[in-house]
């Protein structure tokens, strides 16, 4: 390990500005190493470049070692760069999209997915992966919803833990198969107003603490080596170069000494938010906010020497922003090896191998939520013939936003699956499966929509192939909860398999024909209609709720639509049915040291056997901040075989019941409270007991 402190004390201004830079491959390349192309573009010298800290988006072995030996020949110092690269759901083995894996509400597979993702990308080369996002979401028009596990701070925070488990391990210095995480956006990125990217961020610092710093911390609390900021204002702050969000609460209060790193341009767009008078402020602000890295813009490089020699930073700052850097090249072993894990021979064995393909598999069969299963309709006899159609039926790009080193041609297409598992096609069949679905480029970043319905053509063709009097199976290739009517209310059974990835054909195959029992349950709820956005199911009751019974006619609701949504989070049908009886707490009251056993018998009342996902919810009836009619506090998977019962069993204490009060203390109101325990957040069996 090397002696960082020495190593700072012989660094020049000029080297150390330099290592706050990153710049994308571009600028490395032989062609580039003159005074054009990008480098002129950005107004920066090349001797800043053969200094700079860090490369973004570049990955592959070849390359990678090129680039980083080449660098070494010119870096007086040899500080070997740090490469970094979205590696978000797979390298080139695609996993499902996170949202899908927030739907298996599975951690083992989602840890699983990591780790593989990881390996993949440390051979190709890659120190770093921007991942994982866990923005908490509740508008579906916001294309980046694809990106998360969802609408719940519970759920995203088990799954921040798991990803980054899986991408990190627990000794980056010596295993080379993973690769530091970095936890983004923080913060808030995902309540973007009215679901459009890059859109003003705005709520109360209850609501920011409670529900969308959750899992950024529990990130961190597992570890977590990086944090990247998000392009949007934190109370009316850009996130960058808020000081308040980024000292306060990011370094000091979740104890953060990790590097921080910018979001793509997002320091000098304090500029054009109206922040920043110029670069020069831009950077001044950021490197007070405690921003270390600078993702692809040159307010640091061109302004902060300046800014120390004008004393208005202190070269404290710096060094601080410098160190950590150096500390985190150090944990990855990259000054005696700065070539890390990449090698080709090992992409060969690796990337895209059986074992990787089947973990893909097992994930993707994981993630498909059963919506819809009428008469039941599925599982489909492989013995009788089926028809195959719709745009998505042998289509390979069904790998989602963040696949840029996946390739369709690699993916298994619905078709291939059929084939391969020797199902009779035949056109004229009485049983159709229509895939359908969005075009991958409908989601990701910049890529939102107003109208979150299927293309009309795709609704037509569903309800021609019903007018024939066929049974007809959708499923769905999406990267967003959809408006679904003119689907669900059309079709015979409607299969949710969102961007499956590389092994999705066979994992929707599998579950057609019965191979795979569904177990998938909605992470984020599907909504009646864009009007009723945002919905989720952790709402207020208001002081007029909708219920029955509601005395007048001035409650809260809509006279068009219903409030409630068109499938509410936490649902998802299986093959087999599940009986929930006998909710048992330990004691109708608690005091805060004592622990409260509940528990609840499962049942698997059908003829096979299925996987569900017993979910735990609570309400505080009374307190001092109205609180949700409901929030998830805990969830099992259990298996049962057809005619099996388990007791499952949850625990809750005092610190379950916590929340942010109106002097955002964290603390607990002695009383009554409501637990739930059911197999979607509508479906409930109800208990009761007392804080005291
Ligand atoms: C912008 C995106 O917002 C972020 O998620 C990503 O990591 C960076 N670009 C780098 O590609």
């Amino acid at each position: 390990m090397k002696d960082l402190k020495k190593l700072l004390s012989e660094m020049t201004i000029d080297e150390k500005v330099a290592q706050l830079m990153q710049l994308g491959g571009e600028f490395y390349q032989a062609a580039h190493a003159e005074i054009t192309g990008p480098i002129k573009d950005m107004g920066i010298s090349v001797a800043a470049v053969a200094n700079s800290g860090s490369v973004l988006g570049v990955t592959g072995a070849e390359e990678v070692i090129r680039i980083q030996k080449e660098y070494l020949t010119k870096n007086r110092l040899g500080i070997p760069l740090l490469f970094m690269a979205d590696v978000v759901h797979g390298y080139q083995t695609i996993f499902p999209i996170p949202l899908a894996i927030g739907c298996s509400w599975d951690l083992d597979l989602a840890e699983k997915s990591a780790a593989v993702a990881a390996k993949e990308a440390a051979v190709a080369g890659t120190h770093v992966t921007f991942a994982p996002m866990v923005d908490l979401v509740r508008d579906p028009r916001w294309g980046r919803v694809l990106e998360t596990t969802g609408e719940d701070a519970y759920l995203n925070s088990e799954f921040a833990k798991a990803f980054v488990r899986g991408f990190q391990g627990n000794d980056l210095t010596n295993n080379l198969n993973k690769v530091a995480a970095c936890v983004k956006h923080f913060a808030a990125y995902g309540a973007p107003e009215g679901g459009r990217d890059y859109n003003t961020v705005d709520m109360s610092e209850r609501r920011l603490r409670e529900e969308y710093l959750p899992a950024y911390k529990a990130a961190l609390d597992v570890g977590c080596e990086m944090v990247m900021t998000s392009f949007n204002l934190v109370d009316g702050v850009p996130a960058t170069s808020n000081k308040w969000l980024m000292r306060d609460v990011l370094r000091k209060e979740m104890d953060f000494n990790g590097v921080l790193i910018s979001d793509w341009g997002a320091v000098k767009e304090a500029i054009v938010h109206g922040t920043a008078v110029d670069e020069r402020d831009a950077a001044y602000q950021a490197i007070h906010a405690g921003l270390d890295i600078e993702m692809m813009t040159p307010c640091y490089i061109n302004s902060l020497k300046d800014l120390i020699n004008d004393g208005k930073v202190d070269v404290k700052l710096l060094d601080e922003a410098v160190l950590r850097i150096l500390e985190l090249k150090n944990k990855l072993g990259l000054f005696e090896n700065p070539y890390r894990g990449a090698s080709e021979e090992e992409e060969n064995n690796v990337i895209l191998s059986d074992a990787h393909r089947q973990a893909a598999l097992e994930v993707a069969e994981g993630s498909i939520v059963l919506l819809k299963n009428e008469e039941n309709t599925l599982p489909l006899d492989i013995n009788q013939t089926v028809a195959l159609k719709g745009p998505f039926a042998d289509e390979g790009s069904i790998l989602g936003a963040w696949s840029w080193k996946g390739k369709a041609k690699d993916s298994v297409t619905l078709m291939d699956a059929f084939k391969n598992k020797g199902a009779i096609l035949e056109e004229t069949s009485e049983i159709v499966v229509l895939a359908l679905g969005e075009p991958a480029c409908w989601s990701g970043e910049a890529s939102c929509r107003a109208d979150i319905k299927l293309p009309l053509k795709q609704l037509e063709l569903l309800a021609e192939v019903k007018s024939q009097r066929k049974k007809v199976v959708v499923v769905l290739f999406n990267g967003r909860p959809l408006d679904l009517h003119g689907v669900l209310d059309v079709a015979d059974a409607v299969v949710e398999a969102w961007y499956p990835g590389t092994e999705g054909g066979n994992a929707v195959a599998n579950i057609l024909f019965g191979d795979v029992n569904p177990s998938g349950k909605l992470a984020m709820t599907f909504p009646y209609s864009v009007g009723q956005i945002p919905v989720y199911y952790n709402h207020l009751n208001t002081g007029r709720p909708n219920v029955l019974d509601a005395p007048n006619a001035y409650v809260s609701k809509y006279l068009d639509i219903p409030n409630e949504p068109l499938i509410p989070f936490g649902f998802g049908l299986s093959y087999t049915t599940f009986e929930y009886e006998d909710l048992q707490l330990s004691s109708p009251e608690i005091t805060s040291s004592e622990i409260l056993t509940v528990s609840v018998k499962v049942t698997n009342t059908g003829s096979r056997t299925g996987k569900e996902v017993v979910q735990l919810y609570i309400r505080d009836l009374v307190a001092e901040v109205s609180r949700p009619l409901k929030e998830l506090k805990g969830h099992e998977l259990v298996l049962l075989k057809a005619g099996e019962s388990k007791i499952v069993t949850f625990e809750l204490s005092e610190a379950d019941l916590r929340y942010h009060h109106r002097d955002l203390s964290f603390t607990s109101d002695l009383g009554v409270f409501e637990v739930y325990i059911g197999g979607s957040s509508v479906d409930v069996l109800k208990g009761k007991f007392v804080l005291q």
